[in-house]
């Protein structure tokens, strides 16, 4: 039973996770966003013996990916079934404990979208409306708004996308660029008459407004109630629900050749079609049931989609039930920066599962500790091992280790009798009574920061105890007060083994199996001191966590450190041609060569190289920079350079320098000597 009483009404829960694009691997911002939060609820649901059902997929239509397939020239069906197969593995190593995770290209998933379509068309749900759009003459084709690029008519940026500029962030439509060129041919684009169908969102707006902002003003976290409000506070539009493109679920009517439904209206059915998949003739009681509870896990980017979009589609339809909460966290950041796929700013689930194996509970548990709730959050590798090193490993992992190492020493591994509590233990074992409860709530109202903290303080309850107690010591004056010690630590190990289940599954099936308590445990069962029988033989002691040693957080952040340096490399572009000058000016400057007689450092001047030139006329002395670029400066002796002659000598530390040498600065920085292709006679002019 739920301990808040709202949800006790329910019979059971539909659980459904944002379907990732299958563009890309999943990253730890997709994580701590949606699946991990998730997973955690479905599980610490079923462990209420409620009946879930917990829903995933990867969405595989949309734009990007036939964008991504021409870039390689491969088909979107082989860029789905690539990314498809990565995602979901890796999802299932990590734990996410779908009942079904499936895919929107299947035969299954079109049919149900095409029919749901059909419906609302046939009972005349959507408004047709004529508009014009870019069509390409030469690929004869529409173009979505990611296939045309142009100037922005806010910044200039001759890069702009048809519906959004990246460079200032501002969204546009595709007729706002100046100068459209379509990235299929290249070609100018002309505007065409095509026909589309819309959702009429400007006539739900009365029951949106009552059932979000009235009915789920106080269940509803505030990012989400907030973006909601300010959206429907703006008036909603007609939104178009089909796109003129052949990836896609093919629009079901006449006259609808070349026409897909628009991706955001397929891939929510998606939740609708995987159950149908997975229950068969079963399906509805999932959908269309009031006392089925339907929760959509979601990052923020996806709120007015399942708040307002899909909700209006669901009413429009008529036998379907509507969300009941929508818990959109914030983003996730990477140290620092933003996560971006195209700048490969991420840490990647499989890459993860590569470099730590067994270590999947590390990142479930630091992202649920760090997960973006109310605000954007940080992930950085410090606080990775941190999290690791002196949580996991120190209170938790420690605490179990010394009272399962102690029972086998002292006990031979069998769970000791409990004898007479004292008054301090009485005070433990009502403590941890309360912890059900308190972890059980926060997850309840999907709090799952909070809930992840206090089921690490039933660890640090545990640990406190033992050092009050001290066993180790215990035992040589009173041997029966040591075995109601460590029946008690014992007994709150097995508490553990229940609830740190949901957040902390493969630590938690180690666990279970050092206690000789396997098997499926009811959440309930936990916070009582009796769960495990005096006498059961325990396993040996296994370490639950193990030390991340620096070097191992060093090899992730030099990662990302060249990461930073390959961008930086990447957004190189020539600096900008200077004003124009008279050729007098030019004139004014004398520039010549000479031949390199000595070269060395500048003492106390790491970037400084102190060069004697034979200049036609005799020798000058010339400081120059780029020290750092030619460590072995004596063997530039015998090399010409080119060298401005009338600058006004100045002294660089303590040397006098005659001039400047002259350099390229390549685009990492680097400073490389100009010299001649021949050798010419020192002193000649260049010009
Ligand atoms: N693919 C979308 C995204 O990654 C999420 C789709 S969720 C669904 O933002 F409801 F449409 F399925
Ligand atoms: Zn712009």
């Amino acid at each position: 039973m739920l301990y808040n009483e709202k949800d006790q009404r329910f019979k059971r829960y539909t659980i459904t996770s944002a379907l990732p694009y299958a563009n890309g691997p999943v990253h730890i911002g997709h994580l701590a966003g949606v699946y991990v939060p998730a997973d955690i609820y479905a599980r610490y649901l079923r462990s209420q013996g409620e009946e879930v059902l917990f829903i995933g997929g990867s969405d595989e239509h949309g734009v990007p990916i036939t964008i991504k397939a021409r870039k390689e020239g491969c088909t979107p069906q082989d860029i789905v079934d690539r990314y498809h197969t990565i995602i979901k593995d890796s999802f299932q190593e990590l734990g996410i404990s779908f009942d079904i995770y499936s895919r929107t290209s299947s035969p299954e998933h079109h049919e149900t979208a095409a029919a749901y379509f059909k419906k609302l068309y046939e009972e005349g749900k959507f408004v047709e409306k004529v508009a014009q759009q870019y069509y390409d003459e030469e690929a004869k084709q529409f173009l979505a708004d990611r296939y045309i690029t142009g100037t922005c008519p806010h910044c200039g940026n001759e890069r702009a996308y048809g519906d959004q500029c990246e460079a200032c962030g501002t969204s546009l439509n595709a007729t706002d660029l100046i100068n459209p060129k379509s990235m299929l041919s290249g070609s100018k684009p002309v505007l065409r008459e095509t026909k589309h169908w819309f959702l009429p969102l400007d006539q739900d707006e009365p029951w949106l407004r009552e059932w979000i902002l009235e009915q789920h003003k106080s269940d509803w976290k505030s990012n989400v109630y907030g973006q909601c409000k300010s959206w429907i506070d703006a008036g909603l539009q007609p939104r178009a629900v089909t796109r003129d493109l052949d990836w896609g679920v093919k629009v079901p009517i006449e006259g609808a050749d070349g026409k897909v439904l628009y991706v955001w209206f397929d891939a929510p059915i998606g939740y609708i079609s995987f159950t149908k998949q997975h229950c068969g003739a079963d399906w509805e009681k999932w959908w269309k049931s009031q006392d089925t509870k339907l929760v959509h896990f979601i990052g923020k980017d996806n709120i007015v989609f399942h708040c307002i979009i899909f909700p209006s589609m669901l009413k429009a339809e008529g036998s379907y039930i509507l969300p009941q909460n929508v818990p959109a966290n914030e983003f996730l950041n990477l140290e620092g920066d933003k996560i971006s796929t195209s700048r490969n700013w991420a840490v990647w689930l499989h890459e993860y599962l590569k470099d730590f194996p067994g270590k999947q509970d590390v990142l479930r548990y630091t992202l649920c500790s760090n997960a973006p709730e109310t605000k954007d959050n940080d992930f950085t590798w410090k606080d990775f091992q941190l999290k690791n090193n002196s949580e996991l490993v120190a209170i938790l992992g420690n605490f179990v280790n010394r009272t399962v190492v102690l029972t086998h020493k002292f006990f031979e591994g069998k769970v000791p009798a409990q004898g007479t509590l004292s008054e301090a233990d009485m005070e433990v074992v009502k403590e941890l009574a309360s912890y059900p409860e308190r972890i059980g709530r926060s997850l309840e109202l999907y709090r799952f920061r909070e809930a992840v903290s206090e089921m690490m303080n039933l660890a640090r309850l545990g640990n406190k105890y033992l050092t009050d107690t001290e066993p180790w010591k215990l035992i040589k004056t009173d041997p029966e007060r040591t075995a109601t010690v460590l029946n008690l630590a014992l007994q709150i190990c097995a508490n553990l083994a229940i609830l740190c289940e949901p957040f902390l599954p493969f630590s938690t099936a180690k666990l279970q199996k050092m206690l000789n308590f396997e098997g499926k445990h009811a959440w309930r069962e936990a916070g009582n001191a009796s769960l495990l029988a005096e006498g059961t033989q325990l396993n040996p002691a296994e370490l639950l966590f193990e030390k991340i040693e620096d070097s191992a957080i060093d090899a992730q952040v030099n990662r990302l450190l060249e990461t930073k340096r390959q961008n930086e490399l990447n957004a190189w572009s020539p600096s900008e041609v200077k004003k124009e000058v008279a050729f007098e000016d030019f004139g004014k400057m004398d520039i010549r060569v000479g031949t390199v007689l000595e070269c060395c450092k500048v003492p106390k001047a790491d970037k400084l190289l102190q060069f004697k030139i034979e200049d036609g006329m005799g020798t000058r002395t010339i400081v120059s920079g780029i020290a750092k670029f030619y460590p072995e400066p004596e063997k530039l002796v015998g090399m010409q350079v080119c060298f401005i002659a009338n600058f006004a000598p100045r002294k660089l530390k303590g040397v006098e320098s005659q001039g400047m040498i002259l350099s390229a600065e390549d685009k990492d920085g680097r400073l490389v000597l100009i010299t001649p292709s021949q050798m010419v006679t020192p002193g000649c002019n260049v010009g």
